[in-house]
């Protein structure tokens, strides 16, 4: 058997996503029955200090000839750098994976890649014209139970789906958690809001679900509704699309996507308040249970009467070993966190020579960014009162980088 490969990481932010990231890529591949490649975490870098770089190697146990900077243009320069993992706020995507991009790094971005079609668009032209992996780090369609219930809808066991529901939402008491407007959720300057940071779940598990039950991924209309927090980002947004199916497949699809900080998918947080996302079709639905994004139950509802549930556990160092999850949470058993996933299939991608993850297509990013741009279209004009609002994504909003209309 041959030894696995090694993808050399450098990590760019030392903030709460990224050190969930890097202790989660410590976790032995092999206890995901993984063993083509591995993970080395090559350098870390800070803009705030080289100490802040230095702290978060020794945080997460990066081993210690991980090297350490205090700029992320040193990381982009390392040559011995393979892959970056992008963990800025949202607005600083585009312009830091550019950046890496034009240094010949591969990407792996956090969601969303962009704040509008744009951006996303000249990020995936730019790898194109360099032959360099991209991808956006939606983790969620990497675990292995996303596998799973797009399996359940293309194997037509619930019959011809019709409408998916999908919702993301955590009460996060924005007055209270984030009263000085500062923090990357409420401040308009780091392209904050729902839509933006919960929202690519949501629309996730509908594009997805239209995929596997055959409809196209451009929609061919995007309505919404979106309440403004007092910052003037979103703080609930509510998105109805059609995805196009031809006639004899069942037609088009219509998707609910809804993403809120005001109110919760799981109030108590032990899945009492039932599904996050619902799959409908003919025979009848798939369930995928809190939170949309790490779920570990689903259920198989038939219109015979006959449900099926199943567990959906995460591999980890195990019970017992002290391992915790980078928010500093320990994870039920000592479980990863589940983001392992999505570096192995960066890692795979760059050993086959893709240049884009196997799950989530680069254009399929640019379909999602579009509903995200018409949203925020809508929302501008919500404030007219105007009684119905849809728009026909199929041009992309021609309006700044930065995607945030005044608050009315
Ligand atoms: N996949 C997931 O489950 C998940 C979960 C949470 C967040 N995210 C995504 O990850 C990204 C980062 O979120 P986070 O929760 O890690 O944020 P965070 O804790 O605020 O960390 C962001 C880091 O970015 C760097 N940074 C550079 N310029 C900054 C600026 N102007 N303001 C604030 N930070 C700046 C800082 O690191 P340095 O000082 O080291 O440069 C900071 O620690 C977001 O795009 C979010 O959507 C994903």
């Amino acid at each position: 058997m041959s030894s696995p490969r090694a993808t050399r990481w450098g990590i760019l932010a030392t903030g709460g996503i990224a050190k969930t990231f890097v202790k989660d890529v410590l976790v032995d591949p092999n206890t995901r029955d993984v063993s083509n490649v591995k993970h080395v975490i090559a350098a870390v870098a800070s803009s705030t200090s080289e100490k802040r770089a230095k702290d978060f190697i020794i945080d997460t146990g990066c081993p210690s000839m991980t090297r350490a900077y205090g700029s992320y243009l040193e990381l982009v320069q390392d040559s011995e750098v393979d892959i970056v993992y992008v963990a800025t706020p949202h607005s600083q995507h585009y312009q830091q994976s550019l950046m890496c991009l034009e240094a010949g790094k591969h990407v792996l971005c956090e969601k969303p890649m962009a704040v509008n079609v744009q951006e996303a668009e000249a990020l995936i032209a730019k790898a194109r014209s360099k032959q360099l992996f991209l991808m956006q780090a939606l983790w969620t369609r990497y675990l292995p139970v996303s596998k799973y219930v797009e399996d359940v809808v293309k194997s037509g066991a619930i019959g011809t789906v019709h409408r998916c529901f999908a919702d993301t939402s955590i009460a996060m008491h924005p007055e209270k958690e984030f009263a000085s407007g500062e923090h990357r959720m409420v401040n308009r300057d780091l392209a904050g809001g729902a839509l933006l940071d919960l929202g690519p779940y949501s629309l996730s598990w509908l594009f997805q679900a239209a995929k596997a039950s055959g409809a196209g991924i451009d929609p061919v209309t995007v309505t919404a509704a979106v309440k403004p927090y007092q910052t003037g980002v979103d703080e609930t947004t509510t998105i109805l699309v059609v995805m196009p199916r031809s006639a004899e497949r069942g037609g088009d699809l219509h998707g609910i996507a809804t993403t809120s900080m005001r109110v919760s998918m799981d109030p108590n947080g032990i899945g009492s308040a039932g599904p996050c996302v619902r799959i409908q079709g003919e025979e009848g639905e798939i369930q995928v249970f809190p939170p949309s994004y790490r779920p570990t139950k689903t259920r198989l509802v038939f219109a015979d009467g006959k449900v099926e549930d199943k567990d959906w556990l995460y591999p980890g160092p195990g019970k017992d070993s002290g391992w915790f999850n980078g928010f500093g949470e320990m994870n039920p058993e000592g479980e990863g966190h589940g983001m392992f996933w999505e570096a192995d299939e960066a890692a795979v991608a760059m050993c086959e020579g893709r240049l884009e993850g196997s799950r989530e297509s680069l254009d399929e990013v640019v379909a999602m960014m579009k509903v995200m741009d018409a949203a925020t279209i809508l929302r501008f004009f919500a404030q007219f009162r105007m009684p119905s609002l849809s728009f026909m994504p199929s041009k992309p909003a021609n309006y700044p980088r930065h995607s945030f209309l005044p608050c009315p």
